[in-house]
């Protein structure tokens, strides 16, 4: 080859190296990392990323050199020599392709064993799953319950996920870390945050009509500022179960409006008018409450779908919580 031609190839890929390299670098692809977990997987991304634009330039500039120079002239109908192929070229680019792709395979599966470790003593976080709401709870806070998620920084937190329904999948997308919660499966993943803030946590599986609301701020802060939050949600714990407070943790307010709880949930009926609800059923507000609570399909309000509002709710809440939850429902608006 040429010397001249070896320049030309050679400027040519410089131009788009620096070209794709301005599109990888200057587009925010993904968020801004704020865990461990999400920086070993921008490095895989990296890793992969680099390798594909050194690739892409290498093409593209022989295949744009090649178009230019050796392009027929107008009118020139003869054949092009006939060639029998090139054993050192094809070794070539078979033995290139099979390190690089061996080396990202190697690279990724390092960087999943490392973001599948708890290490030492990480701290546990149960998530339940179920149309259309998360809920945790921290064993390791005397079964501490909340329907937020509050993670303290810089520890390794284990997710043990349980879905009451349906197929969801949990995903906070600043940490990287994704998970399907699957009924009767067992399923489980490790995310150390490091940093502090609020972050969206998303449902990214399709699981019926209200699977875009099922979303919900995380909050990532200090331990100290965790000990604090444990200790005030903790606080309540002894006396009688409030209505409104299981009205918010068992996930009601993503599907109903009520205004005393300031929802706006769509999903469901609009529950500040529940009392009129129960005298079209023909029943006393209470008991139409509670058997909309433990059997909703037993009536369906005009115009609502069966099958929508998880029918457990019997089980997953105490008949305590049911009655405030019962009580809190009858008094309505004022
Ligand atoms: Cu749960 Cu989509």
């Amino acid at each position: 080859m040429r010397r001249g031609a070896i320049v030309r190839i050679l400027g040519l890929g410089i131009v788009i190296t620096i070209l794709v390299g301005l599109v990888a670098v200057l587009i925010p692809w993904l968020p801004d990392p704020a865990s461990k977990q999400m920086e070993r997987i921008e490095d895989v991304y990296w890793f992969a990323t680099i390798i594909c634009i050194g690739i892409f330039a290498l093409v593209m500039s022989v295949l744009i050199y090649s178009v230019i120079t050796f392009r027929a002239a107008p009118e020139d109908e003869s054949d092009g020599p006939s060639i029998h192929g090139n054993t050192s070229l094809e070794i070539i680019w078979t033995v290139v392709p099979a390190v690089l792709v061996i080396a990202i395979g190697v690279v990724s599966a390092v960087v999943l064993s490392q973001n599948g470790d708890a290490g030492k003593n990480p701290m546990t976080v149960r998530v339940f799953a179920q149309q259309f709401s998360w809920r945790f709870e921290y064993p390791g806070e005397k079964n501490l319950k909340s329907n937020k998620l509050v993670m303290p920084l810089d520890r390794n937190i284990t997710f043990d996920f349980e879905s009451a329904d349906v197929i969801h999948s949990f995903w906070i997308p600043a940490m990287g870390q994704k998970q399907d919660v699957v009924p009767g499966i067992d399923t489980s993943i490790v995310i150390t945050p490091t940093r502090t803030g609020r972050f969206p946590l998303v449902c990214t599986e399709l699981c019926g009509l209200g699977h875009a609301t099922m979303r919900s701020p995380v909050n990532v802060v200090s331990q100290a500022d965790f000990d604090k939050w444990v200790k005030e949600q903790q606080g309540g714990g002894g006396k009688d179960a409030d209505g409104a407070a299981v009205f918010s943790s068992a996930g009601c307010a993503d599907c109903h409006a009520f205004t005393p709880a300031n929802s706006n949930g769509e999903i469901g009926p609009n529950l500040d008018n529940v009392a009129a609800d129960a005298e079209k059923a023909g029943e006393a507000p209470e008991a139409y409450i509670k058997e909309s609570i433990v059997d909703p399909n037993k009536v369906i309000a005009n115009g609502y779908a069966k099958d929508v509002m998880p029918g457990d709710f019997g089980k997953s809440l105490s008949a305590k919580e049911i009655d405030a939850l019962v009580t809190y429902l009858a008094a309505g608006k004022q």
